[in-house]
C-alpha cells in the first residue's frame, strides 16, 4: 500500500485527470448518432435503451449495464459500436451514421475513466441521479470537495482516510476524508 502522502497525490491527480468530458464529447455523439432510436425525448426507446435522461443513463451505466465503468472491453454498448457495418448487432444499425474512429476512442477512454456523466461541470440534476447508497462491494461515485467525481470501490476506512479502489485501473489508495464532499464523507462513514 502507498503512504498517505503519496496516496493523497494520487487521488489529487485521479480526481482531476478526467480527460474526456461527458457533456462536451460523449453526449453529442449520443445526440447525433443514437437519440433517433434511443431517447425518451423522441419517444423512441428501442431495445429498452435510452441515452438522454440521467435516470435512463443510470440504468445503462452500472457494473451489470451496457456501459461498465472502468471496463470498456466488457461494455456491450461500446462493442456494438465497434462491430462491422454488416453485423446485425452493430449500432447504429445498417451501416448508417456509424461512429468515427475518433468517436469510438472518446467513448472508450470515457468508459475507462469511469463513465462519469457529472465530470466537467454537468448539471447538478445529473449528480443527484447517481445513487449515493452504498452498493455493497460495488463501484460508486465519489466526489471531492471541489466537485470532481471518480468511480471507485470502497475498501475500508483508514484513520482519517478512506481506502478506495479506482474503477479505471484497479489502483488502491487512501483519500483523506477532508478531500471529499460532505456527501461522500457520509458515504464513506456508512459504507460497509
Ligand atoms: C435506427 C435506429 C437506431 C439507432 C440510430 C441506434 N440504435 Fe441501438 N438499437 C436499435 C434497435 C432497434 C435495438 C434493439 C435491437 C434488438 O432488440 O434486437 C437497439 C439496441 C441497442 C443496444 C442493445 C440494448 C440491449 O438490449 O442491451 C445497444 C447497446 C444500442 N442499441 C446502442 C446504440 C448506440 C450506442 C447507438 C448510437 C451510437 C445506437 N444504438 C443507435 C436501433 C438503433
Amino acid at each position: 500500500m502507498k503512504s498517505p502522502l503519496t496516496a493523497a497525490l494520487v487521488i489529487a491527480s485521479a480526481i482531476s485527470a478526467s480527460a474526456v468530458d461527458f457533456t462536451k464529447e460523449i453526449k453529442p455523439i449520443f445526440t447525433q448518432k443514437c437519440y433517433a432510436c434511443h431517447a425518451v425525448s423522441k419517444g423512441k426507446v428501442k431495445g429498452d435503451l435510452a441515452l438522454d435522461t440521467p435516470e435512463k443513463l443510470a440504468e445503462v451505466i452500472k457494473p451489470d449495464g451496457q456501459i461498465i465503468p472502468g471496463d470498456p472491453e466488457k461494455s456491450s454498448l461500446l462493442r456494438s459500436c465497434k462491430l462491422p457495418d454488416d453485423d446485425d448487432d452493430s449500432m447504429p444499425p445498417k451501416g448508417k451514421n456509424r461512429l468515427t474512429p475518433a468517436e469510438i476512442t472518446a467513448l472508450e477512454t470515457w468508459i475507462k475513466e469511469g463513465a462519469s456523466i457529472t465530470g466537467g461541470g454537468a448539471a447538478p440534476a445529473v449528480a443527484a441521479a447517481t445513487p449515493a447508497a452504498p452498493a455493497a462491494g460495488g463501484v460508486q461515485s465519489w466526489t471531492s470537495n471541489d466537485g470532481k467525481v471518480i468511480q471507485a470501490t470502497f475498501m475500508g476506512l483508514q484513520g482519517e482516510g478512506v481506502l478506495l479502489k479506482l474503477a479505471s485501473n484497479g489502483e488502491t489508495f487512501i483519500v483523506p476524508l477532508t478531500r471529499l464532499s460532505a456527501e461522500s464523507q457520509t458515504q464513506a462513514k456508512t459504507a460497509k
